[in-house]
């Protein structure tokens, strides 16, 4: 039976990984945080010893060339796998988030994460959500969205996160926009798999939206694509 898949891209700190999990949850699909995974390879290269300012690609490719990455769900939670070690509690670091915004330019670890991708999309009724799912790994999804919404929006968003957390610290909230509309600008105009939205993708701008209100226009472009 064809299986239902929503892919969902967008930049960084628009909402994507939230609004996936809430939708996963209402629709009972499985949601695949694709970012994870380019993270777990960041971890690994880490370990091997890699620089993010001293990118060998040849010996990145070796390096990579056969290890396993797997995912597993424990109570709903993705968990990443690296040659069967867990690095889930290692993936949201400054230094590995650094790390994976330059290790997922490259083609041989994008390629390397291609497969496992689209065979979680073949097994099950999946959300994936990441920066080329509708354009390259899932070009046939179900529904395809593209979540924008402001630099300045987003800022305030991780901003207020920050504070409320109690972690804020020398940021200000036109730092963390400066910072986030050079991660647009990298993400968008590198030359494998750049940020885009598809050309069939529905675009979804969250900047005046509540998270419900986002929700609920989701369900009601999938009722129409399932209908
Ligand atoms: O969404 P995130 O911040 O967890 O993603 C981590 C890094 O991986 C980020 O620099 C963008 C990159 N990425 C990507 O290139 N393609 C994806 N499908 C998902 C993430």
């Amino acid at each position: 039976m064809n299986k239902i898949s929503i892919a969902i891209d967008g930049p960084a700190g628009v909402g994507k990984s939230t609004i996936a999990k809430m939708l996963a949850e209402e629709l009972k699909y499985v949601y695949v945080d694709t970012g994870a995974l380019y993270r777990a390879i960041a971890v690994f290269l880490s370990d091997c010893g890699i620089s993010p300012d001293d990118l060998q690609e040849k010996r990145i490719a070796d390096l990579i060339r056969d290890i396993r990455v797997e995912i597993r769900y424990e109570d709903g939670t993705q968990h990443v796998l690296v040659n069967g070690t867990d690095v889930t509690g290692r993936l949201r670091t400054q230094e590995i988030s650094r790390m994976a915004s330059v290790t997922s330019a490259i083609p041989c670890v994008r390629e390397k994460l291609l497969d496992l991708q689209r065979e979680l999309a073949e097994k099950y009724d999946v959300i994936m959500d990441g920066r080329d799912i509708g354009t390259v790994v899932l070009p046939q999804a179900t529904l395809k969205l593209f979540l924008t919404a402001s630099a300045y929006v987003r800022a305030k968003r991780r901003y207020d996160q920050l504070k409320e957390s109690g972690i804020l610290g020398d940021e200000t909230l036109s730092s963390i926009q400066k910072e986030i509309e050079e991660r647009d600008y990298q993400d968008s105009h590198r030359e494998i798999a750049p940020l885009k939205p598809a050309d069939d993708a529905v675009i979804v701008d969250s900047s005046d939206l509540s998270m419900e209100e986002e929700i609920r226009m989701i369900l009601s472009h999938l009722k129409e694509k399932i209908r």
